[in-house]
């Protein structure tokens, strides 16, 4: 049985949402999902005929507006996924899942990897060899440090669990800005701008403190939203 995995793309902030499922049992989960995707995403669960199990937030985004609620309203089976540290999103999420907490769909696990650092409730999934990062770690990047609790020295820590897993692991991050699409734990390992192999905690804290980034143009309304799984946008 294989895992079908779609990386589906929102131009306006360059996010990735995910649906993956088990292709015989039909059972699924969306990772990410953005608000104004979501009738686009409701036509390829309906088209693939899928069985929607889990909406899944790897963090309280700050550059867009998840679809999470307006999905659950559609789907009232579905549960909600956050990270066990967001709690400022407690009463939206069904489930809070914490290290190694497993999300069955068909006869695939989707086990939950804490990833904090870009903000304080971040988390990375992974599934058979597939590793979705969110924000935590960027085809040749990472995610910044600078609101939401972010840390460089705990979002370091987070990545060296990341890049213990095996090179061959697959990483479909969170975001691309410069048109990638998906990498490898051996690939970042080695050419990773910010975090790679050979790099040590403080050039990694002096590199992602030295980015020149602007504040996302969506952040004072896309955290209260997300802070209610994207209740007011439904
Ligand atoms: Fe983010």
């Amino acid at each position: 049985m294989s895992l079908i995995c779609k990386p589906l793309f929102e131009h306006e902030s360059s996010t990735f949402t995910y649906l993956i499922a088990d292709s015989v049992t039909k059972e699924a989960a969306i990772i990410d999902a953005v608000d104004c995707m979501i009738e686009r995403d409701i036509a390829l669960i309906e088209e693939l005929d899928l069985d929607l199990k889990f909406i899944i937030e790897t963090h309280i985004h700050a550059d867009h507006v998840t679809s999470a609620c307006p999905l659950k309203n559609k789907y009232p089976n579905a549960k909600i996924v956050l990270g066990i540290e967001n709690t400022s999103a407690e009463a939206c999420a069904d489930i809070m899942a914490g290290e190694g907490h497993v999300l069955p769909i068909g006869k695939h696990e989707i086990t939950a990897i804490e990833t904090p650092g870009h903000t304080i409730g971040c988390m990375s999934f992974l599934v058979d060899n597939k590793l979705f990062t969110g924000d935590s770690l960027f085809i040749r990047s990472t995610g910044r440090c600078d609101f939401q609790g972010g840390s460089a020295s705990t979002l370091y820590h987070s990545i060296q669990k990341l890049f213990a897993l095996p090179d061959s692991t697959i990483v479909y991050p969170g975001h691309d800005y410069n048109g990638f699409t998906v990498s490898t734990i051996g690939e970042e390992k080695k050419f990773n701008t910010l975090v790679r192999e050979d790099y040590d905690q403080e050039t990694f804290i002096k590199k992602v403190g030295s980015l020149d980034l602007s504040l996302p143009k969506k952040i004072n309304v896309a955290v209260p939203a997300n802070q209610s799984c994207g209740l007011i946008s439904s």
